[in-house]
């Protein structure tokens, strides 16, 4: 099978940019990374992507006047890299309609939460706020709904009654590093889809809260 080509946005440190790169030189997978885009300078996401002698651009919003301009420049840089999968690697920023429907179906996001709990910001510190014993992390295609495209796999962690949002943030972390290489691969191989809406696993509609769900 061709392996996919990889087009990794960030705008922070990139822990699980380095996840999927570190996965992808394993003989088993079946994808790599092409290129990482970055909306802000100086973060250290980019430095790892450089280590690992791949592509990198910044495309600051601030250039731009409007989203739809922004959009439109990203959209245009990462299709020169010819992509196969847009991965969302802890990209902050709100895509615009076109955005997504130019990549529907092949854009995937991981978002610090078990969707449909916690859309936005800060989910560790509402998690905490909320009294939830548990908490986690879901990666998800992406589709015009904020944070609200069909789930594909979640991890879970316990929250303790001495947590801060930064302990659970690392907690969570650990499971993101785990689970965001394995379904980038999915979406790779095609084991992992969209139809409609729907995640599909090996051609199954998946229910909401992805693969191996209790609900
Ligand atoms: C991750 O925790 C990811 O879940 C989160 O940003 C962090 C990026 O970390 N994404 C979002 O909050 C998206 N709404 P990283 O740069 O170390 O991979």
């Amino acid at each position: 099978m061709m392996r996919s080509r990889i087009v990794v946005l960030i705008s922070g440190g990139g822990t699980n940019l380095q996840a999927i790169i570190d996965a992808s030189k394993q003989d088993n997978y079946s994808g790599d990374v092409v290129a990482v885009v970055s909306n802000k300078a100086d973060v250290y996401g980019l430095t790892r992507a450089q280590d690992a002698a791949i592509a990198t651009s910044v495309l600051s919003h601030k250039d731009f006047e409007t989203r739809e301009a922004y959009d439109s420049a990203l959209i245009n840089e990462i299709n020169s890299h010819q992509p196969d999968l847009v991965v969302l690697a802890g990209f902050m920023r709100i895509l615009t309609p076109k955005f997504v429907q130019t990549y529907q179906g092949r854009l995937i996001n991981i978002h610090p939460s078990l969707l449909p709990k916690y859309q936005g910001l800060h989910t560790h510190q509402r998690a905490i706020d909320a009294g939830d014993t548990e908490h986690g992390v879901s990666v998800h295609f992406v589709t015009e709904e904020l944070d609200g495209g069909p789930v594909i796999l979640q991890a879970k962690v316990p929250v303790f009654p001495e947590d801060n949002a930064d302990d659970l943030a690392q907690r969570v972390h650990q499971q993101e590093h785990r689970i965001y290489p394995m379904v980038v691969n999915w979406c790779c191989t095609q084991r992992v889809t969209m139809v409609e809406d729907n995640a599909l696993f090996d051609g199954v509609i998946l229910p909401i809260s992805g693969y191996a769900s209790e609900d």
